[in-house]
């Protein structure tokens, strides 16, 4: 079956990397907000015919950002009319890539009466006619239970590992700033090079309040720490992180996550803090040094 990439609007440069490394077509969409706030989304095509019998690859990111009034909850939207066009479209196969999968971390029920909406996020996906999904790094891949058809979780930190060892460190201690992270960052120490230490930083959010504290204890006396996690978000528990590292005499700090969504003053904080940011374009930033495009393309490659 002849492949295809449909080209999502908050994905184009991670998409269009992917149709190159696979050699195939790209084709964008259009896509605008109504002045309700309503969503609007159609392939940029004359002819529907294209899509028919094709194996069909959508690259769409749902982190929020890349323009006004972009939320991820717009994001999500517009993956849903690009899989149900797809479909009705004739496509032969949809396979969805979803570099950051948005709501991940609502992976379980924390309070009584709440969703687990990360497992719904995947249902509505599946349930638009998509008939295998991938993603990267993904904050718990047990919700992949939650549907049938087969999932995938890319694994970035190999990726990663490379792009710090070309900055020639000399000491370098991994740091996990949460016991979520433990494997994370063990894996990525692992990828680059033999015995280097990781440390674990323990971090306890209050579920009600959202407070969160964090305590470790690192030898780090003039080495160069990497903390390494899936998301940074507000950037709360990475300035958490940097500040013990900054305080046991760490030379230098790299914030290393895969999805560096930075909201608000996140990039100031952890800038402010002492850290270099190194991130992934699964979030398509000036912090997407490391790409992902041979990762997803060698995943989605017939
Ligand atoms: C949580 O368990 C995640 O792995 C990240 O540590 C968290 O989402 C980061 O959020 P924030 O940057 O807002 O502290």
């Amino acid at each position: 079956m002849d492949q295809m990439v449909l080209v999502g609007p908050s994905s184009q440069a991670l998409a269009l990397k992917v149709a190159q490394e696979l050699s195939i077509k790209a084709i964008a969409t259009e896509y605008k907000q109504f002045p309700d706030g309503e969503n609007y989304l159609r392939w940029q095509i004359e002819d529907e015919k294209v899509v028919m019998g094709k194996e069909i690859i959508i690259i769409h990111t749902l982190g929020a950002g890349g323009g006004p009034g972009k939320s991820q909850n717009d994001r999500m939207l517009e993956l849903f009319m690009m899989i149900d066009s797809a479909k009705r479209m004739g496509a032969g196969k949809i396979k969805v890539v979803v570099p950051y999968l948005a709501y991940s971390r609502q992976d379980k029920v924390f309070r009584p009466g709440e969703c687990k909406f990360a497992e719904l996020v995947l249902r509505l996906i599946e349930s638009c006619g998509a008939n295998e999904f991938f993603t990267v790094d993904v904050h718990a891949p047990e919700i992949f239970n939650a549907v049938q058809i087969p999932c995938h979780n890319l694994d970035p930190m190999k990726s990663l590992a490379d792009y710090l060892r070309g900055l020639k460190l000399k000491n370098p201690t991994v740091v996990s700033p949460d016991k979520g992270s433990r494997d994370r960052a063990a894996q990525f120490a692992a990828s680059l090079g033999s015995n280097i230490p990781v440390v674990d930083f323990d971090k306890k959010r209050d579920v009600k309040t959202g407070e969160v504290k964090m305590v470790g204890d690192a030898a780090v006396n003039g080495k160069e720490v990497i903390i390494a996690d899936d998301i940074i978000a507000t950037g709360g528990t990475m300035a958490l992180a940097i500040k013990i590292a900054k305080e046991s005499g760490a030379s230098r700090v790299f914030a290393v996550a895969t999805h560096p969504l930075l909201i608000g003053n996140g990039q100031f904080n952890l800038i402010n803090a002492g850290a270099e940011i190194i991130g992934t374009d699964c979030i398509d930033s000036k912090f997407s040094q490391v790409s992902m495009a041979k990762l997803i393309a060698d995943a989605v490659r017939k």
